[in-house]
């Protein structure tokens, strides 16, 4: 094992070099030495600056989360003690920035007089994504460099920012395109030859003027930036503890600061949203795909259908700068998926979300055809064609007679069986499920389903095509409607018939939105569209009461002004409706059910736990690997809250035994299969053991 910390010498400039892999996090192990180095060179006189670089890939990225809540985190030097240290020399400090500079590691960063960085670094103070605050003084430091307001955006949207934007902002003082580190050797030799005084960066006053005059502005901004925050406790805390940064003396507002990130660090949701951050890279380890698997190269991706989905998918990976060849049934249904494409990206452009010049060059990777010998060229081809077996089957045969061998052969179906598509093509081994969600170039989660005959190295590319275009991949199995919808179906099976017992729409979607999802079933149907439910449901001869019912009168949602609410005319927000009330009354009775009362627990009992249920049956089948895949699944796919760490984790913390109790007595109720406990549900619930460690059992 390499040492920590190495100190070496260009001149009378030392060199202190951090070497923690794989990010360089500040774990205890680091800390020590790192202190004892810092205090040693700070009283040697022959050392006129400092430099802090990194090796490895990254300069520091962060606190070791791992260390979080146990007594190495509480263990002394603290980060603060680090920075303190930095903060007390009176010979130049440059932090030498590459990859990463992330939360505590900024925050050390800013513990220098100076940073420079290299022209590919990254700069940002994340903790809000752990439910956290910078907890060593970034929300007071930060604000001192580059202005309170650009200080709240970073701290509160916890997004990193380039080099160019840093240097602009005054975070670092000189972009390198090579040879960092001599250059910030020359940097702090320059800036000891030049004698100048030094001022720590929790001495300067000057930015924060204009804020301190104007807290009104400031408060307008913070209100602004925690609209969509809703439910959620540290970004409430980043913003406030910016504002102290104006109001308080710079000692007080830190000491406040790490008064809060103790408050969190000990709270419910950043355990959730820890628990969140360890479980997306769990998720990225797949059984029998090790790092000795390698994917293969994809260069041009084929999409088939242009519509919601096609149209979506192929955005994604233009924005991931991967060429894309689209195609159609005809010139018309071609000429409309391109066009829709780019009206999408021209909004991007209006609302300043994109330039001309990035939105042309996407544009400039995409090319259409109606001709599927100008797939050929393709390394991975997506079909996003009709739901329907047949349908795709024909497609992938199409696609067969074209494509290389060792082309990746997808299909974004949200149902149907993969290997029974993959069973048609005379190569199920390259066949796999790309299960994307709508809107496609927005939603983060893909659903890599696995087919039986899946090879490895599919999975691989899969993976890491995944990661090159920005979404959170979780592979599952086989089943119908793999893990999400699967699950959604569990979480839908009562909703009408707690309408005709006794509920209001909008009562059951206010128990939604009080949990945390950012909308209730009802309001999403009607966001939705109704009709898409009932055409499906007709085809299967199924049948759903109210829902039926208002589509047979035209209530459709929000594209016809009515659903299961009312919309005035422009309006998104859902208006409770008496219609809509007389109709639920009406079906009632027409089926002898007299209404009652429901409160809300019952809603919860009966939508939330069978989801949890069908959770846990997914996991005893092997369809998800893990307990924490199906918390990804739900979180990025689903609008499942992040402060409850999704739903087999809120489960948990709700209490296994409990939902099993609940389960049994609606299940003794009703007798619905969606009630009846899950075997690996109630061995939980008996034994005591977490879902997450029964099912590792299980799987060793
Ligand atoms: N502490 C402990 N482990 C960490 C870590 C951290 N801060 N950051 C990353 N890791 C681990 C990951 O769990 C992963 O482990 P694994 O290989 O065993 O799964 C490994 O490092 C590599 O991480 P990634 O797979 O995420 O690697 P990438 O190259 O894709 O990304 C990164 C690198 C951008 C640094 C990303 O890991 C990241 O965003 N890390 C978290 C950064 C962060 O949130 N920092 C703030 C921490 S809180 C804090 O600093 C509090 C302070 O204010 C007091
Ligand atoms: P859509 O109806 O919007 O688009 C389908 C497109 O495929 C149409 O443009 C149609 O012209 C084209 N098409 C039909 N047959 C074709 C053929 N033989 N060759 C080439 N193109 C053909 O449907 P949508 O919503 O995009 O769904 C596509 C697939 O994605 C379905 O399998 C669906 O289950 C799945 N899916 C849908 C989601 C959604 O929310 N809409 C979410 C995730 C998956």
């Amino acid at each position: 094992m390499t040492e920590a910390v190495t100190v070496t010498r260009d001149g009378d400039i030392a060199i202190v070099t951090l070497d923690n892999p794989p990010v360089n996090a500040l774990s205890l192990h680091l800390r020590k030495p790192l202190h004892e180095a810092l205090m040693a060179l700070r009283d040697d006189e022959a050392v006129r600056g400092l430099v802090l670089a990194c090796a490895g890939r990254t300069f520091v990225s962060g606190a070791d989360i791992t260390e979080f809540g146990t007594p190495k985190a509480l263990e002394r030097p603290s980060l603060p003690d680090l920075i303190a240290a930095l903060e007390s020399f009176s010979k130049p400090t440059v932090a030498a920035i590459h990859g990463t500079a992330l939360g505590g590691g900024l925050e050390l960063a800013m513990g220098c007089h100076f940073r420079v960085a290299d022209a590919g670094a990254r700069f940002g103070l994340p903790e809000v994504k752990l439910g956290l605050l910078p907890g060593a003084g970034g929300t007071q430091r930060l604000p001192r460099l580059i202005g309170p307001m650009q200080a709240l955006t970073l701290i509160v949207s916890g997004n990193p920012i380039g080099s160019g934007d840093a240097l602009a902002a005054g975070l670092v003082e000189a972009v390198h395109d090579e040879a960092l580190l001599a250059n910030a050797v020359a940097f702090a030799r320059a800036k000891a030859d030049k004698g100048a005084a030094l001022v720590p960066v929790s001495r300067r006053e000057d930015k924060l003027a204009e804020a301190k005059n104007d807290l009104g502005g400031f408060d307008a901004a913070v209100a602004a930036l925690l609209k969509k925050k809703r439910g959620l406790d540290a970004p409430a805390r980043c913003a406030q503890s910016v504002r102290n940064g104006l109001v308080m003396p710079f000692e007080e507002a830190l000491a406040t600061e790490r008064q809060y990130f103790v408050e969190l660090v000990q709270g419910e949701q950043s355990r959730a949203q820890r628990h969140l951050f360890f479980a997306e890279r769990e998720a990225a380890k797949v059984d029998g795909v090790g790092k000795d698997v390698a994917p293969r190269a994809v260069k041009r991706v084929g999409v088939i259908g242009a519509g919601t989905m096609g149209g979506g998918i192929a955005m994604s990976f233009l924005n991931g700068g991967v060429p894309v060849t689209i195609l159609e049934v005809n010139r018309e249904a071609l000429d409309r998926g391109i066009a829709t494409i780019a009206k999408n990206y021209d909004i991007s452009v209006k609302r300043g979300s994109l330039t001309e010049g990035a939105r042309d060059k996407r544009l400039g990777l995409l090319t259409g055809t109606t001709d599927y010998a100008d797939l050929a060229e393709c390394d991975l081809i997506i079909e996003a064609v009709f739901e329907e077996m047949a349908i795709k089957k024909e497609v992938f045969a199409k696609i067969e007679a074209v494509a290389r061998p060792g082309t990746v052969l997808a299909s974004n179906t949200s149902y149907l069986d993969i290997d029974e598509i993959a069973a048609s093509t005379g190569r199920p081994q390259d066949v796999v499920g790309l299960h994307f969600f709508s809107p496609a170039n927005i939603m983060r989660l893909l659903e890599i389903v696995r087919g039986g005959k899946t090879a490895p190295d599919v999975l691989a590319t899969a993976l890491s095509l995944a990661r090159r275009i920005g979404k959170v991949p979780v592979v599952v199995g086989v089943c119908h409607g793999f893990v999400g919808n699967r699950m959604l179906a569990a979480r839908s099976a009562e909703l009408e018939d707690l309408l005709l017992e006794g509920a209001a729409p909008q009562q059951v979607d206010k128990v939604f939105t009080d949990f945390g999802w950012p909308m209730g079933p009802f309001a999403m149907g009607d966001l939705a569209g109704l009709d898409i439910g009932w055409r499906n449901r007709k085809a299967l001869g199924k049948t759903a009461a109210i829902a039926d019912a208002l589509c047979e009168q035209g209530r459709f949602g929000q594209k016809t002004g009515k659903g299961f609410y009312v919309y005035e005319a422009g309006s998104r927000t859902p208006t409770p409706d008496t219609e809509v009330d007389t109709l639920i009354t009406e079906k009632a009775g027409e089926r002898g059910i007299e209404r009652r009362d429901i409160a809300g627990d019952e809603i919860t009992e009966r939508t939330l736990y069978p989801m949890i249920n069908e959770g846990a049956k997914i996991l005893q089948e092997g369809i998800a690997a893990r307990a924490s895949d199906i918390d990804i699944v739900w979180v990025n796919g689903y609008g499942f809250p992040i402060g409850k760490g999704g739903p087999m984790y809120w489960a948990e913390s709700e209490g296994l035994a409990k939902i099993v109790e609940r389960l049994e007595f609606w299940h003794a109720r009703t007798g619905k299969e969606v009630f009846k406990p899950a075997a690996l549900l109630k061995e939980a619930a008996a034994s005591g053991i977490s879902l997450a460690a029964l099912r590792k059992g299980k799987a060793a």
